[in-house]
């Protein structure tokens, strides 16, 4: 009862040499192949979790994130968040993302995503003036500063990431030594330059035939809650 949940959670992931044991560099880079998933394990990489041919998600049960691994570079995520607001406490943001790509080692021990174009995310913002919408995944690159895997006792194997400025995220569990996956290439085109939103007042069927998000939308909503969706889907 000393400490919530989270704060546990924080705890367990910043010490867990006490409890395990981390694998050297060059069994971590070979273990890391595989699909991986954190807390409850709902959400997964694989055709279960998103759509890319008509840009939608099957909700897990509950939140989390998923990443999967080839041994040719390719992966995968899966991410599903609540944020609050500090400010606007019955503000909660609900984020669910998919993207894919490449990934590298980085000798200094750090790891560089390549997401490809196709990646998408659904925003659902009770505050915002559009409270749901669908966005393509913008973002370049995705820089992990540090990553480790341990061998725990009790749960086996665990990835833990650390983002761009060293923050862990939630702890990742094997779940699978094969990568469960969807195709590894770009799977819908997402540069159509017919795509041209309708006026429907459901944002959810704002976008074309072919799959694209209407460019539209980037207008409207500005460059300030773009780079502010984008961090945030970052921070899952
Ligand atoms: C989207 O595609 C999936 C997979 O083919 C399908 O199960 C689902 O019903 C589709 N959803 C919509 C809204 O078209
Ligand atoms: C919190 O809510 C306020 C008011 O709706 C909004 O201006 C602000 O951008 C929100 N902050 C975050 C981090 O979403
Ligand atoms: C680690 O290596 C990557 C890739 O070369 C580089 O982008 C990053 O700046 C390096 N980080 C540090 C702290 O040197």
């Amino acid at each position: 009862m000393l400490f919530s949940p989270v704060v546990s959670l924080l705890l367990a992931s910043l010490v867990p040499t006490v409890y395990s044991q981390q694998l050297s560099m060059s069994a971590a880079q070979a273990a890391i192949v595989g699909t991986w998933s954190s807390g409850s394990k709902h959400v997964m990489t694989g055709p279960n979790f998103a759509n890319p041919l008509n840009l939608t998600f099957n909700y897990p049960a509950t939140t989390g994130i998923s990443y999967s691994f080839t041994t040719d570079n390719n992966y995968e995520i899966a991410r599903y968040r609540f944020t609050g607001n500090g400010s606007e406490p019955t503000c909660i943001t609900g984020v669910i993302g998919w993207s894919h790509g490449t990934y590298q080692f980085n000798a200094n021990g750090s790891m560089s995503l390549m997401p490809l174009r196709d990646g998408f995310q659904q925003i659902q913002d009770p505050c915002a003036p559009v409270s749901n919408f669908i966005e393509d995944y913008m973002i370049t690159l995705e820089y992990y500063q540090m990553w480790q895997i341990f061998q725990d006792p009790t749960t086996g194997l665990k990835l833990h990431l650390f983002a761009y400025d060293g923050s862990p995220l939630s702890p990742m569990f094997q779940v699978s030594t094969t990568p469960n996956m969807l195709p590894t290439q770009q799977l819908r085109n997402v540069s159509n330059p017919d795509a041209s939103p309708t006026s429907s007042a459901n944002t959810n069927q704002r976008r074309s035939e072919s799959g694209a998000v209407g460019k539209s939308w980037f207008g409207a909503m500005g460059t300030s809650s773009l780079l502010v969706m984008a961090l945030a889907s970052l921070m899952l």
